[in-house]
């Protein structure tokens, strides 16, 4: 049975989607991993890894916060829960809580964690103010928030001259109702509940054909074109077009593509 934040989630939880957003975690592991020294991610805390996924984040911060730390992993997919929790038991990671719940209604006890984190979660949230102004609470004062997403997406589709490629960027952007630009927000939203941004780092970079940036674009629009077909909002020519004029570029040394620009936000809880 699965829950209401799984099908919301619109890329799915099948093993597609759990090999791409290992590979999606491998791509950005260097940004990732100097967003958590930024905010100070230590030995001994408890934090919070929201929307986690298979977890693989959670799996890395188990090893940051040794076994004196705690992490609790929160997903709406109980088959994303599961295999986290196979893949924490098999390591011996004992300081991995898992829980299955929906980020907006998380209710967790007042001033509990050390830390936050979520990635890719809030660009899939109608609401987001609701979901920080939860984990703000669930923050210790000093605590910090410590957010990865999109923002200004449109330019991910301004910046590139490929024409069947620029339509189906289109398609995803408007797919997720102005929700890829939820970085540019954060900073506004966090404030209103209490968290001050003290960081703001840009995240992006060039794709060149076979390049990790290449290669992750191209995964999830391998996942994510067929269900944009499913639902009208592309036409299978587009898609197939699109296809044939990546095949060309992939051959093409001169091919380059900006990725869509992210931000990672800390916010401290003040
Ligand atoms: C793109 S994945 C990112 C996973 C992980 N944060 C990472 O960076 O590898 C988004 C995750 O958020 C979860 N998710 C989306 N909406 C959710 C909600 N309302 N409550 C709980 N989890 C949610 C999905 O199940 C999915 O696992």
């Amino acid at each position: 049975m699965s829950t209401a934040a799984e099908r919301d989630y619109l890329l799915g939880t099948d093993e597609e989607e759990l090999r791409r957003l290992q590979a999606q975690h491998d791509t950005w592991h260097p940004e990732t991993a100097d967003l958590w020294e930024r905010a100070d991610f230590n030995v001994g805390q408890a934090i919070l890894d929201l929307g986690c996924g298979p977890g693989f984040i959670s799996l890395e911060l188990a090893e940051r916060v040794g076994a004196e730390g705690r992490v609790l992993a929160v997903d709406g997919s109980p088959k994303f829960a599961d295999f986290l929790r196979h893949r924490a038991a098999s390591a011996g990671l004992q300081q991995v809580e898992v829980a299955v719940a929906d980020v907006r209604t998380l209710d967790l006890p007042t001033a509990s964690m050390d830390a936050a984190f979520a990635r890719w979660l809030l660009c899939f949230i109608e609401e987001p103010q609701g979901v920080i102004e939860r984990v703000a609470q669930v923050l210790k004062t000093g605590g910090r928030l410590v957010v990865v997403d999109y923002c200004a997406y449109g330019a991910f589709v301004a910046r590139i001259e490929y024409p069947h490629l620029r339509r189906v960027l289109q398609a995803v952007h408007e797919s997720f109702g102005g929700r890829l630009d939820i970085g540019g927000k954060l900073p506004e939203l966090m404030a209103r509940c209490g968290l001050e941004a003290v960081e703001v780092v840009p995240i992006g970079g060039i794709a060149r054909p076979g390049n990790r940036i290449w290669r992750w674009i191209e995964q999830f629009l391998r996942v994510y074109l067929p269900e944009l077909v499913v639902r009208g909002a592309l036409r299978e020519e587009e898609c197939t077009a699109h296809w044939e004029e990546w095949q060309a570029n992939a051959r093409d040394p001169q091919a380059s593509i900006s990725s869509p620009p992210m931000v990672g936000v800390i916010g401290l809880k003040v």
